[in-house]
């Protein structure tokens, strides 16, 4: 089994969770987290900034905070075979085309277990 775990713009995480669950992915963790990526968070579309934080930032901090842009981490644990189908799944969803559309990585994972049934493996998935 893998971990998927991509890190997405804000507002496109409900309709990748729509998408993932339509192909049989439902299982799902979200982070809220701040990242950069080949342009060191400069370049990030200004839309992204959280308008509540916009509020309480004087010029310099903005401009620190636009360093790191705010980004979902949506990470999910699915068995070996359903990578290329997830990942594909991710893209379609959250391509434009623009800076920022986000990054996935896979990750070997050893072991799943739901703790209500005892089961493991991909069983538990
Ligand atoms: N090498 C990396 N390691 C860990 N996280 C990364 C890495 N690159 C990007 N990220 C994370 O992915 C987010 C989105 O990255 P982003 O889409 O901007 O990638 P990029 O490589 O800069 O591609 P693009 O040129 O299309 O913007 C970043 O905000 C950061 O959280
Ligand atoms: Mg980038």
């Amino acid at each position: 089994m893998k971990e998927v775990v991509a890190i997405l713009r804000r507002q496109k995480v409900a309709d990748t969770r729509q998408a993932l669950a339509d192909i049989g992915y439902p299982g799902c963790t979200l982070l809220s987290v701040h990242g950069r990526g080949k342009q060191g968070g400069i370049g990030g579309i200004l839309g992204e900034i959280d308008p509540e934080m916009q509020k309480f930032l004087s010029p310099e901090e903005y401009l620190f905070k636009m360093d790191f842009i705010p980004k979902r981490m949506y990470t999910l644990v699915v068995p070996d075979e359903a990578v290329p189908k997830v990942v594909q799944t991710i893209i379609q969803t959250n391509q434009t085309g623009n800076i920022g559309d986000g990054k996935i990585f896979v990750l070997p994972t050893d072991d799943a277990t739901t703790v209500r049934t005892g089961k493991t493996g991909d069983k538990a998935l």
